[in-house]
């Protein structure tokens, strides 16, 4: 296996990436695909898994012909949680993916709870560890029913992105626990589908593939996909992993005590557990992670890089074109104080899970004046998402866990203001490892796990991964930026636009500090 390399794919939402790695972990060739987003009203988020295969395609191809001579030993895929891929009883794609930040289901939410019967949202913490929220995949099947009967009629298989990618490599219709977990239709606890929920929302089992192991070869590629691909038809294609559960593999946090903050385009902050532990308010998520006997819990910021993306493209429009817009950007905002004279920018720009699960809400400036330039709005920005990802870290500490240090990845761990940043705000040490690729690193190593290249993930992130020294937060920063978070919670309440009562979670859940 020494000329071997292993083929990581993540299919994420502003495109898909893939990694080839070597058996001693070392990133062999990189290519991505971009990907578009389809927002077809406020609070609506849709994608086309046909773009999602097609991207994964060319991201292969390019990735390939990279390393022409090497031969890829296994794929593993990672990919965005949650988004809904039905398919008909051909394997034809019924409609666009309804995706991860998606808040249309919010009666579907609430159907969910009131048919889980006597003590509803108690109920679905005991069957599937986690409460009804428009993100997650059951509500979009019965808004399917609900809103497309002609096309829920046709349904014959639901999916998750990174699953349908396997599909059209190998013909299999599976997946793996850490991505079951985000359905709302697995047990997390029990490893199983949950029959309970799926009875009491009227839903054959049927609908859902077999569930294997995320390092488990779950499949191998056919001749058609080989062809569109350029791999070797019958290469392995392990389970692979939620790209939340990959990424924090790929950084080695696979063990309790370890917490990783993660910007993509969504923001998380993942603390992997001993045993399924639950947050009695249901602010953070229960999922599985991508190895046996693992869990975690996690908080989510919805628009974090998709913020910044989203700020970048509306008011930025005079640089585009300039190199490096991103650190331009951030370079400016360096340049604006610590709380940007009093602009507090609220994240939410489709709704909020972590703290709020309230898919009403809305993004927000608040506290403008004529004196502010774009640099205080970048600020705001860059600390906005900070500060929401601090809500998670709070949570995560008030349910007693004690994080000595945040393992940074994204691109919040490229730019060396942010990581300053996130630890001012945190209060807390952050590092970084050795690898960048994230998610897709982690499905690599998963699938070198998968054909016996690791005895399992521990040793392989043992013999890939190297830390860099902790950066110590910076005490006044910390002690500066700690009213500043106050006024972002302060403020909070102007991201409301339902009149009070129209959203399905009240009141307002913030951490308890
Ligand atoms: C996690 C979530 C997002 C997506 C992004 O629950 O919805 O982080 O996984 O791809």
């Amino acid at each position: 296996m020494a000329d071997a390399l292993f083929l990581g794919l993540d299919v994420g939402t502003s495109g898909v990436k893939a990694v080839l790695v070597s058996p001693a972990g070392a990133v062999e060739a990189t290519a991505s695909a971009a990907l578009s987003l389809d927002t077809p009203r406020p609070g609506w988020a849709e994608q086309d898994p046909e773009a999602w295969w097609q991207a994964s395609i060319a991201a292969t191809r390019d990735v390939l012909a990279q390393r022409r001579a090497s031969e890829v030993a296994a794929v593993g895929i990672s990919g965005q949680m949650h988004s809904s891929v039905f398919l008909d009883r051909t394997g034809a794609v019924i409609r666009p993916a309804l995706l991860w930040c998606d808040g249309r289901t919010t009666t579907e939410c609430r159907e969910i709870v009131s048919r889980a019967g006597a003590g509803g949202e108690a109920r679905l913490r005991e069957w599937v560890c986690n409460p009804a929220l428009e993100g997650f995949t059951l509500p979009k099947v019965l808004w399917l029913r609900n809103h497309e009967p002609a096309a829920f009629a046709r349904l014959a298989t639901v999916l998750l992105a990174k699953d349908f990618i396997r599909f059209r490599l190998t013909g299999t219709l599976a997946t793996e626990p850490s991505d079951a977990s985000g359905t709302l239709m697995f047990d997390p606890a029990r490893l199983r589908w949950s029959r309970e929920i799926l009875e009491s929302v009227g839903l054959p089992l049927a609908l859902l593939p077999a569930v294997g192991g995320s390092s488990e070869v779950l499949g191998r590629v056919h001749p058609q996909g080989a062809a569109l691909t350029g791999l070797a038809p019958g290469t392995p294609v392990v389970g692979g992993g939620a790209d939340n559960a990959c990424g924090a593999a790929g950084v080695g946090a696979i063990t309790a005590g370890e917490v990783v903050s993660s910007w993509g385009t969504s923001g998380t902050v993942l603390a992997p557990t001993a045993q399924p532990r639950v947050d009695p308010a249901l602010r953070v998520h229960t999922f599985c992670h991508v190895l046996p006997d693992v869990w975690y819990l996690m908080g989510v910021v919805l628009t974090a890089g998709g913020a910044f993306a989203w700020y970048r493209d509306q008011f930025a429009r005079d640089l585009a074109g300039a190199d490096h817009l991103d650190a331009r950007l951030i370079e400016e905002a360096a340049r604006a104080p610590a709380g940007a004279d009093g602009v507090t920018f609220l994240p939410y720009l489709q709704g909020e899970r972590t703290p709020h699960r309230d898919a009403s809400l809305r993004g927000a400036f608040v506290g403008l004046s004529l004196a502010h330039t774009r640099p205080h709005l970048t600020r705001a920005v860059l600390e906005g998402v900070c500060f929401a990802l601090r809500d998670s870290v709070s949570i995560l500490q008030e349910l007693g866990l004690s994080p000595t240090h945040v393992l940074l990845t994204g691109g919040g761990a490229r730019s060396a203001f942010i990581r300053r940043l996130q630890a001012d705000v945190f209060g807390l040490p952050v590092t970084s490892v050795n690898r960048e690729e994230g998610p897709a690193y982690g499905a690599a190593l998963l699938a070198a796990v998968g054909v016996g290249a690791f005895p399992d993930l521990g040793a392989a992130v043992r013999c890939t991964l190297t830390r860099a020294p902790l950066t110590d937060p910076d005490l006044q920063g910390h002690a500066e930026y700690q009213p500043i978070y106050q006024r972002f919670r302060a403020r909070q309440v102007a991201a409301r636009t339902a009149p009070h009562g129209e959203s399905i979670q009240r009141p307002f859940l913030t951490p308890s500090l």
